[in-house]
């Protein structure tokens, strides 16, 4: 397995580029099953989990080409069995469901495991995909999904207890466009990526209005055809990226290929935390500079349009070493603190208690081995490594290469003294 390096004390300047977004990516891979003709998607990022998605549509029958960040796929001769030693490596594979039922009428699919930020249930996907018709059983692991009279329309609500759910949204949608009739999505999620895969369905033939809203509506049609699709931005790593700016850069970082409109709510925390940020007139690159009186905040993580909780790991690392109280609340996820015990190792004050952790920023923090558990609480112990006294070593790096495009890269191309220690398993 291989670990991240990372020596402390480095201060970070010049640019990079954005990579596609991984969360955008995953869903419109997925729906290249609606359609038999080739789609080619753009900037989808060379990350494990888009990777995992393209070896889930082969094994599903789909003509898979990839060449950097371009993808082809033609969906001609397909099947609806999902394979498990796939599908349970990567939670995102649900979204496999909803086309190939619209598609083939069927869908076996295993069931996603939990994972450490939460136990991930997916009553929400059934409910949207039972009320237009599908008939749903579990056998061995596997969910089965039948539509033995068709997909129909119908109006239904996805909230769950914990908000909207948005892979949830992107099945139920992706299921609809080739139901008979109008299919209505209330408390709909509302995230960037759910617009970006509205827009690559109608651009493939689909009648999709109100994404981006909470009511979704989409008029069923007979089929789809190809299309040609570049994914946007990737507003996680965009924003990761604009934490190591405030973290480690006195004289400023600028980050190319992002988008402002999808980073309102990580630009407003940085700004009220004492940071600089400033965008280009087209939106599309930031410059982000430390502030030189930082201050401690409070972040409540909400549904898009609200803080999303994908941030919240990074900006705890950067209260850890911000003078006063912080506090991070995660309602989406309660138990998204995993990145708390490992900064604490590395000298950081945080109690995490009820879904909230309750941060005392203090002067230095201290390098330490630590473990990465899942994908942005590993992201914080590398934001946090920048500012460590010595050299932190992450182990378990598979984690952050599942959504950070050559992170190590990126970061040595902003100056960090980073290193990748290539493992023997
Ligand atoms: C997506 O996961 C993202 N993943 C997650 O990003 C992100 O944290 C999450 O949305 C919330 O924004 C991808 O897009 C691939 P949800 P998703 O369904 O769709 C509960 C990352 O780091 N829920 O919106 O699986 C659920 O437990 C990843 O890139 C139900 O109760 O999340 C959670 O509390 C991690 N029943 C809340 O809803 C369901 O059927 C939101 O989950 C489904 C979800």
């Amino acid at each position: 397995m291989d670990k991240l390096l990372v020596h402390g004390g480095s201060t970070l300047s010049g640019s990079i580029n954005i990579s596609g977004s991984k969360n955008a990516s995953l869903p419109i891979l997925a729906a290249a099953l609606l359609t038999d003709q080739e789609v080619i998607i753009e900037r989808v990022p060379d990350v494990s989990d888009t990777n995992y998605m393209l070896q889930i549509l082969s094994a599903l029958g789909c003509e898979v080409e990839r060449y950097s960040g371009t993808v082809k796929i033609k969906a001609a001769q397909i099947h609806p069995e999902a394979p498990y030693d796939l599908v349970r490596k990567m939670r995102a594979s649900i979204c496999v469901m909803g086309p190939l039922v619209a598609r083939l009428g069927r869908a076996s699919v295993s069931i996603p495991g939990g994972c450490v930020i939460g136990d991930r249930p997916i009553d929400l996907h059934l409910k949207g995909l039972q009320a237009i018709g599908a008939e749903i059983d579990t056998e061995g692991g596997n969910i089965l999904i039948r539509a033995k009279h068709g997909l129909t329309g119908s109006h239904v609500d996805l909230r769950g207890k914990h908000g909207p759910t948005v892979l949830g949204t992107d099945n139920l949608m992706m299921a609809a466009v080739l139901a008979k009739g109008t299919t209505i999505i209330e408390s709909a999620a509302c995230e960037p990526e759910v617009v970006d895969l509205a827009n690559f369905l109608n651009s493939m033939g689909a009648k999709i209005e109100g994404a981006g809203s909470r009511r979704i509506t989409i008029e069923g049609v007979d089929e789809l055809s190809g299309t040609h699709h570049t994914v946007i931005p990737d507003r996680i790593e965009a924003g990761t990226f604009m934490v190591a700016g405030a973290l480690a850069s006195p004289g400023g970082i600028t980050l190319n290929r992002v988008r402002q409109d999808h980073l309102t709510e990580a630009t407003q925390k940085l700004l009220e935390a004492g940071h600089d940020v400033k965008f280009s007139n087209d939106g599309l690159s930031v410059f982000v500079q430390a502030g030189n009186d930082p201050k401690g905040c409070e972040i409540t993580t909400a549904p898009h349009p609200g803080f999303p909780t994908d941030m919240q790991a990074q900006f705890t690392a950067m209260f850890a070493i911000t003078p006063g109280i912080s506090v991070v609340e995660d309602t989406i996820f309660p138990q998204r603190f995993m990145h708390c015990a490992e900064l604490t190792r590395m000298g950081a004050h945080i109690k995490v208690d009820n879904g909230t952790a309750k941060v005392q920023g203090v002067a230095q923090l201290s390098a330490a081995p630590v473990m990465a558990s899942d994908l942005r609480a590993s992201a914080a112990l590398v934001l946090a490594g920048l500012r460590a006294r010595g050299t932190t070593e992450i182990n378990r790096l598979y984690h952050i290469d599942r959504g950070y495009e050559m992170i190590d890269e990126k970061l040595l191309q902003l100056g960090a003294n980073v290193q990748r220690v290539r493992g023997s398993i």
